[in-house]
């Protein structure tokens, strides 16, 4: 029989990207989702890629506790993966209770419901903001958390911090694996689901594509004058594909029983650091295009030098990132095309 696993937030950007490589994996899926940051786009080519037209959407708020508990008992749910959150990082510092409540109560749903059902697999999606400015690179699972510098990189923590303790309390009933996501970016080879930012992209990817396309005037480089090669800041990109990859391998690590430890920390990255400037001229010359951009004051928050040491989720997990950035930065140009194609440059 196949095992079911409940994506909440499945129609985001990693939602969509992970329902694919499940369905692919052969899993049955639940996509939930309140679509209050992204609409069907997503999770229409969810379908289209795999050819499902079957796949449950529940149009829900993870912060409905009552929501949240009819869903665990409307499917046989052998593992969850929550993404459903805020996930903007000056936003949360404009708007800390908005953040907190919704990020944490979201979770503490989920978790209450997985509880009340007996247990589960849960899956949280987590960040490499938890380790703040390191003072060693690459960073492993051990290397120590900072103090959070937003709200959004606080809810992260204090998500992890829930998960771990629950695992704890329930006798081995709720299994948890944390997953430290560096800096997912691209689209799948399709070109049929990526990044929808809402606005002004506060990332650099969508803001370097939406510059390539006409939609932005011009990309800033926040700071060249760090303590980095070439001046810019470094940090690991991990290509979503990848990154929706690691995921089926952590569920099957869980629902296999393979796991070490009742809750899992494992980095999601490449291991190799790129410098903004680096990046930028790897999108240039891949996709044959001038990229206008100009040099401006260091953002607030931002850290100098960020990368993963992937060793464990690739000897335990047995996963690896695959792809070259050059193949990410043809994805993630050719998902701004096919959106151009498809709506005209909103
Ligand atoms: C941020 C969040 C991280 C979150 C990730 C994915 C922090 C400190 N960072 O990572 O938690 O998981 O987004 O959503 O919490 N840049 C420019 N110009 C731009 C945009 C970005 O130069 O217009 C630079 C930034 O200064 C940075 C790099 O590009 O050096 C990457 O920025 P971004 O894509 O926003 O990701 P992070 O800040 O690393």
């Amino acid at each position: 029989m196949k095992n079911t696993v409940l994506v909440s937030g499945g129609a985001g950007f990693i939602g969509s990207h992970v329902s694919v490589e499940l369905i692919e994996a052969g899993f049955d899926i639940v996509v939930a989702d309140n679509f209050s940051n992204c609409d069907l786009t997503c999770f229409k080519g969810v379908k289209k890629i795999t050819g499902r037209d079957d796949i449950p959407l529940e149009v829900m708020d993870f912060c409905d506790a009552s929501a949240t508990k009819a869903l665990f008992a409307k499917y046989p749910i052998d593992a969850v993966i929550h993404f459903a959150a805020f996930k903007a990082v000056g936003e949360s510092v404009q708007e800390p209770v908005m953040y907190y409540k919704n990020n944490l109560l979201s979770f503490l749903n989920v978790l209450e419901a997985a509880q009340d059902k007996g247990g589960c697999n849960v899956l949280f999606s987590s960040s490499a903001t938890v380790y703040g400015e390191p003072d060693k690179v690459p960073v492993t699972e051990e290397t120590p958390r900072k103090p959070a510098a937003s709200p959004y990189g606080n809810t992260k923590k204090m998500c992890e911090d829930i998960l771990q303790d629950c695992v704890k309390a329930s006798n081995g009933a709720i299994k948890g694996i944390l997953l430290r996501y560096f800096n997912p970016i691209g689209a799948h080879p399709s070109a049929l689901i990526g990044e929808l930012p809402r606005g002004v992209p506060n990332n650099l990817v969508p803001f370097i594509t939406q510059t390539a396309v006409g939609k932005r005037e011009c990309l800033n480089i926040f700071g060249n004058d760090y303590p980095t090669p070439d001046g810019t800041c470094l940090r690991d990109y991990i290509d979503i594909v990848d990154l929706a990859k690691a995921h089926v391998c952590a569920v099957k690590r869980m629902l296999d029983g393979k796991m070490a430890q009742p809750c899992e920390v494992f980095n999601i990255g490449t291991g190799r650091p790129l410098s903004v400037l680096e990046l930028v001229n790897a999108f240039e010359k891949v996709n044959g295009v001038k990229l206008n951009y100009r040099f401006a004051p260091r953002r607030e928050g931002d850290v100098t030098a960020i990368w993963a040491d992937p060793a464990k989720a690739n000897e335990q997990m047995g996963w690896k990132a695959t792809r070259s950035i050059e193949e990410t930065l043809k994805a993630a140009w050719a998902w701004e095309c096919h959106l151009k194609t498809t709506y005209g440059n909103e």
